[in-house]
């Protein structure tokens, strides 16, 4: 059984609180917040997309509350530390939970920049436990299936990829950090940045970068278009922006034209992914299996049910071993390319990626 302290009881936090509840090998023992109705589990405030059923108070029977997080570390019960907070203290709450010897699960971005998770990088190598970042997209299962049918060349080469996240402007966060592009990175950072990390978790490092963005609420960059070049017969482009109007609804998309086939999956179209021929159109579901007629559709978990579950089970397993998934290394690689668009951005020239 791992024992969780989660810190930072908003949106995500809840969202995490909501998911462990439901795994029979973890419990939630303690949670921490700066504010004193969250931290008690009083959670009748509304904030982002929460279920409506959400309890107003939450049972805090043997679960204790902590107004900081030196107060939850200090705590010998809690195995695995759960972050929650705003990006800006990512980095120095991992840094000392790390140190403080617990496993570490926080959310993405891993830090604002790759200074920050330099730091975080030297801390997890001292470390004997384990730490991932939370970039659900690696978990979420239309995007897994993707990754397979793309790296097996189930329909061939891929030869262009387009990835898009469009959102209006999320305006629940606590002190509204998030429209402040100092604490969350603006859209860039906060949502674009689940597109860089799939398209490095699924190609890797490219060659070059160049973006184009423009600034929003946050004052940062709240929406980009950036173009990874392989050096290669193949397109990758990734738009991301969350300046769009109060009634436009979030999207996620992914567009990839591989020589046979061309695969689409677009989330305001439903669970399922489109396989394009010149033949006609074949549906498959959301785990990439091709669907049979009047086949009943199976329940499809989000990636932050899929990456929870999979993260308490490798923590149970007790081992440290090398992260396959979404290792430290890896998601540092992916604050890279941020930085490396941001610079693409700001000086409206080619970025090489060393
Ligand atoms: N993976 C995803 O799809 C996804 C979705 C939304 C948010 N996130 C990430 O989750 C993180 C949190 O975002 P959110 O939307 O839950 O924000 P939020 O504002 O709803 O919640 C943050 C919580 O942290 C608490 N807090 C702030 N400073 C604190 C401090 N110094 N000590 C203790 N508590 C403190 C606040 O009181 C609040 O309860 C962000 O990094 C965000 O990027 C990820």
């Amino acid at each position: 059984m791992v024992k969780v302290g989660q810190i930072g009881m908003g949106f995500m936090g809840r969202t995490h609180f909501g998911i462990y509840e439901k795994l029979p090998n973890a419990r939630v023992v303690a949670f921490a917040d700066q504010d004193s109705k969250r931290r008690a589990g009083a959670w009748a405030d509304p904030i982002g997309n929460m279920p409506a059923d959400w309890p107003a108070q939450v049972d805090m029977t043997d679960r204790k509350s902590y107004a900081s997080l030196d107060e939850m570390l200090a705590d010998p019960e809690i195995d695995l530390v759960d972050i929650t907070l705003p990006t800006y203290l990512h980095a120095e709450a991992v840094i000392k939970a790390l140190k403080a010897g617990k496993h570490v699960l926080s959310e993405k971005p891993m830090g604002l920049n790759a200074a920050e998770c330099k730091k975080v990088l030297d801390a997890y190598k001292k470390a004997k436990t384990n730490y991932m970042v939370a970039q659900c997209i690696r978990f979420w299962p239309q995007y897994v299936a993707i990754k397979d049918m793309i790296t097996t060349k189930k329909f061939g080469k891929l030869r262009s990829l387009a990835l898009k996240r469009l959102a209006n402007p999320p305006m629940y966060s606590s002190g509204n950090w998030l429209m402040d592009a100092k604490k969350s990175g603006g859209a860039l950072l906060d949502l674009h940045v689940h597109d860089i990390d799939y398209a490095n978790f699924l190609l890797g490092k490219p060659k070059a970068i160049y973006a184009k963005g423009t600034t929003g609420p946050s004052k940062g960059i709240d929406h980009i278009e950036a173009l990874w070049d392989y050096g290669q017969n193949l397109i990758v482009s990734i738009e991301g922006g969350w300046c769009f109007q109060n009634a436009w609804s979030f999207e996620m998309a992914v567009l990839a034209r591989c020589d046979k086939a061309t695969i689409k999956w677009v989330m305001s179209e439903g669970n399922d992914i489109k396989v394009i021929t010149d033949d006609g159109v074949k549906m498959y579901d959301a785990f990439g299996k091709e669907k049979v007629a009047g086949q009943q559709a199976a329940p499809v978990p989000t990636g932050w049910q899929e990456e929870i579950k999979y993260y308490v089970n490798k923590i149970n397993s007790r081992k440290k071993g090398k992260e396959k998934i979404c290792s430290p290394e890896s998601t540092a690689l992916s604050i890279a390319l941020a930085d490396a668009e941001v610079k693409s951005v700001t000086s409206g020239k080619i970025v090489t990626v060393k």
